[in-house]
């Protein structure tokens, strides 16, 4: 479980973040927006600086949504973070190779995502040089939207293509009434945002295991 902290409250930060974690969250999910890629701006280096000294052991998962993801990869290496995921609609083939290579020279994970109406085939190119697979179960820019169970099938193919080498994970609309579908499909990781921070802290615990187990 990955709870993303874009549904926290920005006031209170490292207090929500801890909380998710202590509820159950195996990780933290970041989600950078640049108002070019996706019609939102949101946080970057800074945030994850200031997360990594709140919760020094905490894995800290990057999502790029950003026009030019390897602007960001020197200060987000520096900041802390633990895991770099950038959009196959930005970088194929043998730029997206390159990139998850120099991802992993400053000691991140490399994921690779992929949009709702993007086919699956350029991520099965290259899955092999991915950690994680990033499917999108939104339109990426906003939290709290509903989740697209189309985008199931290419879950399976990933799974299928690459077994359980790598990560898949889901994110947009993963909530109590979905998790089941995307695990079934063959997801390992769920980033939930407004599922975990939408209700209040008691409720926290009860969600995130009732997301996992069913
Ligand atoms: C959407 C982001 C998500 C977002 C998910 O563009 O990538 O990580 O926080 O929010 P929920 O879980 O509320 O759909
Ligand atoms: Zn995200």
């Amino acid at each position: 479980m990955a709870p993303s902290i874009l549904a926290a409250d920005f006031a209170r930060m490292a207090d929500d973040a801890s909380n998710a974690i202590e509820a159950g969250g195996d990780l933290l999910h970041l989600d950078v927006m640049d108002g070019h890629f996706v019609p939102n701006l949101t946080m970057g280096s800074d945030m994850c600086r200031c997360l990594r000294r709140a919760l020094p052991d905490v894995f800290l998962d990057v999502h790029l949504m950003v026009e030019d993801p390897e602007m960001f990869l020197e200060p987000l290496a520096e900041a802390g973070a633990s895991h770099f995921t950038f959009h196959i609609e930005r970088l194929q083939g043998d730029d997206a190779r390159r990139l998850a290579d120099r991802v992993r020279d400053t000691g991140m994970s490399a994921g690779i995502c992929v949009n709702p109406p993007t086919p699956i085939e350029p991520v099965l190119e290259v899955a092999e040089a991915f950690e994680l697979v990033l499917v999108m179960s939104v339109n990426p820019g906003f939290g709290g939207q509903a989740f697209m169970p189309e985008v199931l099938d290419k879950v399976r193919a990933v799974r299928s293509a690459e077994g359980d080498r790598i990560r898949v994970q889901m994110d947009g609309g993963v909530g109590l009434d979905t998790a089941s579908r995307c695990i079934e499909a063959g997801a390992d990781v769920l980033v939930a945002g407004s599922s975990v921070f939408g209700r209040p802290r008691e409720d926290r615990p009860g969600a995130i295991s009732h997301m996992i187990v069913f």
